[in-house]
């Protein structure tokens, strides 16, 4: 592919990891909220060397090492995003780490932030807890004073979860959800962070205790539950959703003030992404594949350069 073409206000970065998320399989498969028109560049978030500003670029330079995410483009050598949506990376963190920082921790620190309001003490339910965002917040569930209860569909990943600071594991494949967590959760959770759906999404919520707060991600698992409002009233729960590009549009203040602690969790090493595998730029199908199959631990990376 020839390199991609700079404009104003953008800069090119010559990628050295990329990371690749559940969204970019459902771009694929043109069942994302948006359509790219194909062929396209898929890749959506990742990690490099600043090559290239343009004239009217001033908080990037080259030779920077930089992090980003964008919507296709970075499963390539090289790829060209507008300069202030990249992110210098901190001294002593690699760039593999800050490609498989981006989406997945972003995601699940403004979820459980500024949706789930998370505070120490809370009693933390999250699905999906082996998958990336999943696994994200078990780690910043943690960090921010929760007990978490990790749910998952296989031993390995709930290794993972302890791993990673979750005090309650669940395997969801081993009886009804509901009854697992009301043996483990006798007086309710305080929280659910949801990025699974299906029929894993109910039993989670049934198992807040009055004035909880649910908060639903995506649906990795193909289905959008329908919750009967007369849960919702009888324990006097919140439910809100979670989606990246809307907070960004609506709640600015606090999306800044949340990347900032981010970027410290990271800076400081307090938080490192868990890498479950790796594959060669060549093989990004198959780490596509892998990923839609829902085999991935933490991040997938594809090193690139
Ligand atoms: N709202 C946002 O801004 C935002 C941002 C990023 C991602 N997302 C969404 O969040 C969801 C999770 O993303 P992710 O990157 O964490 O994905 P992931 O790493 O693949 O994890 C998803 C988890 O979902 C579970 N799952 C259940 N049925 C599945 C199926 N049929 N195929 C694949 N996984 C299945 C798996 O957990 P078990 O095996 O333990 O059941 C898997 O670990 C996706 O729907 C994604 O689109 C939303």
């Amino acid at each position: 592919m020839p390199s991609p073409r700079m404009e104003a206000k953008t800069a090119r970065v010559r990628v050295a990891a990329a990371a690749v998320n559940f969204p970019d399989v459902l771009l694929i498969a043109d069942e994302y909220q948006l359509s790219v028109p194909a062929p396209f560049i898929p890749g959506s978030e990742f990690a490099g060397e600043v090559l290239e500003v343009a004239d009217d670029v001033r908080n990037v330079a080259v030779g920077d090492r930089v992090f980003g995410s964008t919507m296709v483009g970075a499963f390539a050598e090289e790829v060209v995003v507008t300069a202030t949506s990249l992110t210098r990376i901190p001294e002593g963190v690699e760039a593999r780490q800050a490609a498989a920082f981006g989406v997945a921790h972003r995601t699940a620190f403004h979820a459980l932030r500024s949706f789930a309001r998370v505070r120490s003490g809370d009693e933390l339910i999250v699905l999906g807890a082996g998958g990336g965002v999943g696994l994200a917040a078990v780690q910043l569930g943690v960090v921010l004073g929760a007990t978490v209860t990790a749910v998952a569909s296989s031993a390995p990943k709930l290794d993972v979860a302890r791993a990673n600071g979750a005090t309650r594991l669940v395997d969801h494949s081993a009886g009804d959800l509901r009854a697992l967590l009301k043996g483990l959760l006798p007086e309710g959770a305080d929280a659910v962070i949801d990025p699974v759906g299906g029929t894993l999404s109910e039993a989670a919520l049934r198992s807040l205790h009055y004035g909880g707060r649910f908060v639903t991600v995506g649906f990795a698992a193909g289905e959008i539950p329908r919750i009967p409002l007369n849960l919702v009233l009888l324990k006097g729960i919140s439910v809100t959703g979670f989606q990246m590009r809307d907070f960004g549009a609506h709640q600015r203040d606090e999306l800044e003030r949340n990347e900032a602690e981010l970027m410290e969790l990271l800076a400081s090493g307090r938080v490192t992404p868990h890498i479950g595998a790796t594959f060669p730029l060549e093989e990004a199908a198959a780490a596509l594949r892998y990923v839609a199959d829902g085999h991935a631990v933490g991040k997938i990376v594809l090193e690139v350069s």
